[in-house]
């Protein structure tokens, strides 16, 4: 497949069809090496990786539940156990942290879309090694307790979940905006 066939044709695969084997301990760390060329204003690499495996994602995930009964009391079973299972679906979890410079004249916006490419670009790195990938938030992503569970300082916040794994399967396509309704032209 040419570059250009991979970028016309990628997608995610759902973390639900995200199976084992998920990468080796050195596969891993070269795709997470992948991710971190992204562009970056000032140099400032306001970004960094939290691993979840499923071990602990399990452990993570009866936290979830216990979180979520103390901020909703209305909490239905399936509820609690979508929490349990959250972080047991793919082999591995990467979560993404954008960890800014606060104060700097680069913007903040600026250093939490340089944290977005590491996330996309730690996809593209996944797919292009024949590893499936999906990008997930949720509730937990903005949660401040979560935040401290996975040593997140104050100004830190997490882009995403990157779900690691091998396809189980393709999933439906996503329907994908026609350029045309999303091109103009400057008319002076
Ligand atoms: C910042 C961000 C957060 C996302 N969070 C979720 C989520 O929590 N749940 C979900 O179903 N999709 C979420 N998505 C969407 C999926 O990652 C993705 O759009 C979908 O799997 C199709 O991906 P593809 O266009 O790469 O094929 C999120 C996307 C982004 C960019």
């Amino acid at each position: 497949m040419t570059p250009t066939d991979f970028l016309r044709s990628r997608r995610s695969v759902p973390s639900r069809l995200l199976g084992d084997p998920g990468p080796s301990t050195d596969q891993l760390h070269e795709l997470l090496q992948q991710g971190l060329r992204v562009p970056d204003h000032g140099r400032l690499a306001p970004w960094r990786y939290v691993l979840i495996d499923r071990e602990r994602g399990a452990g993570l995930g009866e936290r979830l539940a216990q979180r979520l009964l103390e901020t909703d009391l209305q909490a239905t079973e399936a509820a609690l156990d979508k929490e349990r299972g959250r972080f047991v679906r793919a082999p591995l979890t990467v979560t993404v942290v954008c960890t800014p410079t606060v104060g700097h004249k680069v913007p903040l916006c600026e250093q939490q879309l340089s944290a977005g490419c590491v996330a996309m670009m730690l996809l593209l790195s996944a797919e292009a090694a024949g590893f499936g990938a999906q990008w997930l938030t949720g509730w937990p992503a903005y949660d401040r307790e979560v935040m401290n569970w996975l040593g997140l300082g104050d100004e830190e916040s997490i882009v995403g979940f990157i779900y690691l794994g091998t396809p189980q399967g393709a999933g439906p396509e996503q329907a994908r905006a026609a350029l045309a309704d999303k091109l103009s032209y400057y008319a002076g």
